[in-house]
């Protein structure tokens, strides 16, 4: 049976570069004392109704929304920010010292048209600041987002950023919207018309060639943008600049949920073609009261981890994707015990290793050595057990030679320390904070004796 449409299955290959992203997100955010907040899956309906808003295309047209046995309208989360303020509401976390700051990932659903880098299930590593008004904040948040990316080796990316203004702009440049379009309301699409109604700034969201013909000589945000609006914006751009934060303002920039005050901003990947937007992000200062809980302003973002990992800089994937290094095969009759013992051994060393399960000829067991990408091979056979002894085959240089069975762990554990410090870099590096002072640093020395 087929996987169900626009969603997808992450084999391990992949998975390991997902997770390693992850792994650099935690660490990198708990820098700047994220904690992680896990939400649920299913929301009420209502929730994404009252902050997405209900003329967006994610709630109009791409929600996953069903009725529960008891008829209760529950919909698979399309994005987080709703929901981790709905946490914050009922947790009363606005008493905890401010700002709360919290991350998250995991899978989110939208009903679009599935493309390269556009699905149905996609993933989200998120980062929300609550409980600080900016814009210091803002460039603090902007800051870690792009050092994350600088982590992954990303070089090529954009900042784009803009302000749609506090609520007195946002009223003040609606009223001018409806002021433009209305005598052209003949020339708009049925769902623009509906849109002048509801939410004229949405308009400015039109993919339709014709209306965005009519938008180039349409009000600008700009110039009904307020004092305050102002002032933060020059506020977020000059501690960015402090910061060596570089960005382009982008006064085209429109965020497709209505929740947005003040800033805005995306992160594209020229890589990507047209689903190139990695991040969206910004400034909701008014959600967490709509929301009825206490008046306090916030901004977070999200970063589309299926889209990032397929942009992602081939340095970065290469690093994630080693085999293991070491494939043991023990030549009929030695007992696979035997290679199983040797095998506990070098993992207690931190050495990854893989034990043949094969019942065949010793060459079709080599030949998936080599398939697996395995840099040695240990043979175990009658020869090498009367002799104590373990035939190690380097499979780059194409050598080998017979290492006594009380000096092969040793020996492997030398010639392979970086990579396997390698793989514990991540983890030491992520448990430094919190961890009792022995735990990584006695792996790290066992690995250099
Ligand atoms: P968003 O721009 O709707 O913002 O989504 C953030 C990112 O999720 C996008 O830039 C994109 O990379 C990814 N994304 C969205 N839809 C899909 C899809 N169908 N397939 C693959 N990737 C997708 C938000 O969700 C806001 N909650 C961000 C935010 C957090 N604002 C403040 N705090």
């Amino acid at each position: 049976m087929p996987n169900v449409k626009g969603t997808r299955d992450l084999l391990p290959s992949e998975s390991v570069i997902w997770a390693r992203v992850e792994e650099t997100a935690r660490r990198v955010f708990s820098l700047y004392g994220y904690g992680e907040i896990r939400t649920p899956v299913l929301e009420h309906t209502e929730l994404f109704v009252r902050t997405v808003g209900e003329s967006t295309d994610i709630v109009g047209k791409e929600m996953y929304t069903f009725e529960d046995r008891k008829g209760r309208s529950l919909t698979l989360r399309p994005e987080s920010t709703a929901a981790v303020a709905r946490a914050f509401v009922d947790h009363r976390l606005g008493e905890q010292p401010l700002p709360v700051k919290l991350f998250y990932m995991g899978p989110h659903f939208r009903y679009e048209r599935p493309q390269k880098g556009r699905y149905r299930e996609f993933h989200q590593i998120g980062a929300e600041l609550l409980g600080d008004p900016g814009p210091a904040s803002d460039a603090e948040v902007i800051r870690m987002l792009v050092g994350f990316l600088e982590e992954l080796g990303f070089e090529d990316l954009t900042v784009l950023l803009h302000t749609v203004g506090d609520q007195e702009t946002r009223e003040a440049y609606r009223a001018a919207l409806v002021e433009f379009f209305a005598p052209l309301a003949e020339q708009l699409s049925s769902e623009s018309r509906k849109r002048l109604e509801r939410n004229p700034l949405r308009i400015l969201d039109t993919k339709d060639s014709a209306e965005r013909e009519l938008l180039i000589d349409a009000p600008k945000l700009e110039d009904s943008l307020s004092a305050g609006s102002r002032e933060h914006f020059a506020g977020v751009r000059s501690a960015l600049d402090r910061l060596g934060v570089k960005y382009r303002v982008d006064p085209g920039l429109v965020r497709g949920l209505d929740y947005y005050t003040l800033t805005v901003f995306e992160i594209v990947s020229e890589g990507l073609g047209a689903q190139n937007a990695i991040v969206g992000g910004g400034r909701y200062d008014r959600l967490l009261a709509d929301l009825g809980g206490p008046d306090l302003p916030a901004i977070g973002f999200a970063i589309g981890l299926d889209r990032l990992v397929e942009s992602l800089p081939a340095a970065f994937r290469d690093r994630c994707t080693q085999a293991p290094a070491v494939r043991l095969i023990a030549i009929d009759p030695v007992p696979k015990l035997a290679a199983m013992e040797l095998g506990e051994e070098l993992r207690a060393r931190g050495v990854a290793a893989v034990v043949d399960f094969g019942n065949d000829r010793m060459k079709a067991a080599l030949k998936r050595a080599h398939r697996s990408g395995a840099r040695y091979v240990l043979l175990l056979g009658e020869d090498e057990l009367a002799k104590n002894a373990v035939t190690c085959r380097d499979l780059n240089a194409g050598e080998q030679s017979l290492v006594p069975r009380s000096e092969i762990v040793g020996l492997l554990h030398n010639r392979l320390r970086n990579q396997i410090k390698g793989q514990i870099k991540g983890q030491i590096e992520g448990q430094i904070e919190g961890q009792p002072a022995g735990q990584p640093g006695r792996q790290r020395g066992e690995g250099e004796a």
